[in-house]
């Protein structure tokens, strides 16, 4: 098991991807911290897991709120004393639309969630990272900020987040490395969630064709992606983004 007893707080956990990510790494071992806005889904993660405390804690969370953030990821450190793996996977994606008709506050709510909730998070685990020397953070991104995004996906504000992403991760990659931290992203291509239930069903047969390996993603394929990042082999890796997409895009 490659995550034995390590300490991993997802963020999103109770979506399509972060609840793949979620059952990999407790396949692995790891001791996982569920954290999502969603409290009903976060009840039906529980009881998915049979109420297993000693694999599974879940925490409501609104990742754009930096007091909620912080006092969260204290109460983890002072309960597990140490933290060993953050994945910033949560998200939301606004309907698209002519990005003119798109309002301000639209555009504030956006980048709060998807590229400052990641920061907030960061912020937050990292001096408890630094005292271990070790730690892995994983950012998840979208093909969207190498393509501009996809018909049907969130638009500009959606698009320019994922791309800011890309950002965090390389400067906190230059910042941490010193401690022995990682800092990575995941950039998926168009994947089954509930997401992309709006759209993705419709569009599945002409995207899938401009994507070489013939299919769009499964969260599956996100979560094995953030399992490598997370283990020991990728212990040398750092400030890079894995484009987990069927070739979609090539970087
Ligand atoms: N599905 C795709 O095609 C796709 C493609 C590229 C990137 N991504 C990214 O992958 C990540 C996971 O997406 P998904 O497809 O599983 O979507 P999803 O909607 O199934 O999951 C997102 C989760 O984030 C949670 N969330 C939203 N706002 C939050 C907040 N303020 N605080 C805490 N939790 C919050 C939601 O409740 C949900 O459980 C997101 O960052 C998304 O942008 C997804």
């Amino acid at each position: 098991m490659s995550l034995h007893e390590q300490v991993a707080f997802v963020t999103g956990a109770s979506g399509g991807i972060g609840s793949a990510i979620i059952e990999r790494f407790i396949l692995e071992g790891a001791i996982v911290i569920a954290a999502d806005i969603d409290a009903n889904r976060l009840k039906q993660l529980k009881i998915k897991y049979n109420n297993r405390n000693d694999i599974l804690t879940t925490v409501s969370l609104d990742v754009s709120n930096y007091e909620q953030v912080k006092s969260t990821i204290d109460k983890i450190i002072e309960r597990f004393k140490k933290i060993d793996i953050l994945i910033n996977n949560a998200g939301f994606s606004p309907k698209k639309k002519n990005w003119l008709d798109c309002d301000i506050e639209e555009w504030h709510n956006v980048l709060n969630v998807n590229l400052s909730g990641e920061f907030y998070c960061a912020r937050c685990v990292a001096p408890q990272m630094i005292k271990q020397r070790s730690g892995r953070i994983v950012n998840l991104s979208s093909s969207a900020w190498r393509h501009g995004g996809v018909d049907g996906g969130g638009g500009v504000p959606y698009t320019s987040s994922k791309a800011g992403v890309i950002g965090l991760t390389r400067s906190l990659a230059k910042a941490l490395g010193i401690y022995g931290i990682t800092v990575n992203a995941i950039a998926p291509g168009p994947t089954h969630s509930p997401m992309t239930e709006s759209w993705l069903p419709q569009q599945e047969d002409n995207l899938s064709n401009s994507i070489p390996l013939g299919r769009v993603g499964e969260p599956k394929d996100i979560a094995n992606a953030a399992l490598f990042l997370a283990s020991d082999q990728a212990s040398f890796i750092t400030g890079q983004c894995i484009d987990v997409n069927g070739g979609l895009t090539f970087s």
